[in-house]
C-alpha cells in the first residue's frame, strides 16, 4: 500500500468569465502522505478553494479541471466515474467547509444527516449508525449527544454546528480530510478550540489532512508540511520548521513577516500584509507572478522562475537561490 494518499500532478482550474478565461489554479503539483497534515496558505483569491473543490470534484459549473494525474489512494480521480467518486466522497475522503450551513441541510435533524450518509456508504443498520453518531458527537465535544440528534441545524450555535460538521466528516472514517478555512465564520476563541480539536482528532485517528487556513500560529503548530500559493501557483512548499525558519520565496517571507518559530507564534496570528495586489488571473502570467510586489525584483524576473529544492524537500520558484 502506498504511503501517499493524495497525489496532485499538474492540476489546473480554468473558469470561463465574460472577460476571458480565468486561470484560478495554474499547473500545481503536491502530495499528501497518509496521516500527515499539509497546510495550504496564501492570500484571498489565490486559488486555495478551487484547489480543494477540484480534488473533491465539487467545482462550480463554470470551472474546468485539468490534471496530468489526480490520484486518491492510487486511484486516478480524473478517470473515475461519477459513481466511483460518489462512493469515495463523504466516505474515504471528506470535506469540512467554512460555513457549516452549506453542508448541513436545514430541513433534516442532525441525527438524520449523520446517520443517512453512514448507512448509505457502510450498509449499516440504523442502530449501528446511531451509536456511531453519538460516539462522534461526544468525541467532538458535544454534551448530551443523544439528545442533540433530534435537533435541527438552526437550533445550534455556529460553534456547535461546526463541531457537528466535523463529526459528519468523520462518520465514515475517512483517510483524507480536506478542511477549507473551517473556522473563519466563528469568533476567535472558538476558532482556536475547533482547530485544536481538528488537530487532535487528526493525530488520534491517523487521518491525512489538507487544511486551508489563514492562522499561521495554527500552521506552525499542527502542519507537517506547508504549501504557499500565490496567483494560482504553489510558489513554495516544504517541511513546516524549514519553511518558518528559512522561508526562501520573498512572498513566503512577506507572509511570515516576523518569521515566527513553531510553538511560539500566538494563536490567531494573521498572515503578514504585503503592499500591492495579486495580478489578474485572466490570461497568462509571464515571468514571476510576484515580481510587481517583490522588493527584490530584478530584470530577469520577467522570465519564468526556476525551481530550487533543498535536500529536506523545501522547494521554491524564484530566481533567488538563497533566502535573505
Ligand atoms: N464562480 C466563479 N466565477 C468566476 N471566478 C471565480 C469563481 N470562483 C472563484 N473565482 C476566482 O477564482 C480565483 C481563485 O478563487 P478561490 O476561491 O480559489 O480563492 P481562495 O484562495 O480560496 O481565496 P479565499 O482566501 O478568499 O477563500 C479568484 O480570482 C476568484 O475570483
Ligand atoms: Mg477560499
Amino acid at each position: 500500500m502506498t504511503d501517499t494518499i493524495l497525489e496532485v500532478d499538474g492540476l489546473s482550474v480554468d473558469i470561463a468569465t465574460p472577460r476571458g478565461t480565468l486561470h484560478a489554479v495554474r499547473d500545481i503539483s503536491f502530495s499528501v502522505r497518509r496521516g500527515e497534515t499539509l497546510c495550504l496558505v496564501g492570500e484571498s483569491g489565490c486559488g486555495k478553494s478551487m484547489t480543494s473543490l477540484a480534488i473533491m470534484d465539487l467545482l462550480p459549473k463554470a470551472a474546468k479541471r485539468n490534471a496530468r494525474r489526480l490520484a486518491f489512494a492510487g486511484q486516478d480521480l480524473s478517470k473515475a466515474s461519477k459513481r466511483q467518486i460518489n462512493a469515495l466522497r463523504g466516505n474515504r475522503m471528506a470535506m469540512i467547509f467554512q460555513e457549516p450551513m452549506t453542508a448541513l441541510n436545514p430541513a433534516y435533524t442532525i441525527g438524520n444527516q449523520l446517520i443517512e450518509a453512514y448507512r448509505q456508504h457502510k450498509n449499516a443498520s440504523e442502530a449501528e449508525a446511531r451509536e456511531r453518531a453519538i460516539f462522534l458527537l461526544s468525541k467532538v465535544g458535544i454534551a448530551s449527544a443523544a439528545e442533540r440528534l433530534g435537533q435541527y441545524p438552526h437550533q445550534l450555535s455556529g460553534g456547535l454546528r461546526q463541531r457537528v460538521m466535523i463529526a459528519m466528516a468523520l462518520m465514515c472514517g475517512p483517510e483524507l480530510l480536506i478542511a477549507d478555512e473551517p473556522t473563519t465564520a466563528l469568533d476567535v476563541t472558538i476558532q482556536a478550540q475547533i482547530l485544536r480539536l481538528l488537530a487532535d482528532l487528526q493525530r488520534e485517528l491517523g487521518i491525512a489532512m489538507l487544511l486551508i487556513t489563514h492562522d499561521l500560529g495554527i500552521v506552525a503548530r499542527i502542519a507537517d508540511r506547508v504549501a504557499v500559493m500565490y496567483a494560482g501557483q504553489i510558489v513554495e512548499e516544504g517541511p513546516t520548521a524549514s519553511l518558518f525558519q528559512s522561508p526562501k520565496h520573498p512572498y513566503t517571507q512577506g507572509l511570515i513577516d516576523c518569521i515566527p518559530v513553531p510553538g511560539r507564534t500566538v494563536p490567531g496570528g494573521r498572515l503578514g500584509v504585503i503592499p500591492g495586489v495579486v495580478p489578474s488571473l485572466v490570461g497568462d502570467i509571464r515571468g514571476c507572478s510576484f515580481r510587481d510586489r517583490c522588493s527584490r525584483t530584478q530584470p530577469i524576473c520577467s522570465q519564468a522562475p526556476p525551481v530550487y529544492e533543498t535536500p529536506d524537500g523545501q522547494r521554491w520558484r524564484c530566481i533567488l537561490e538563497d533566502a535573505a
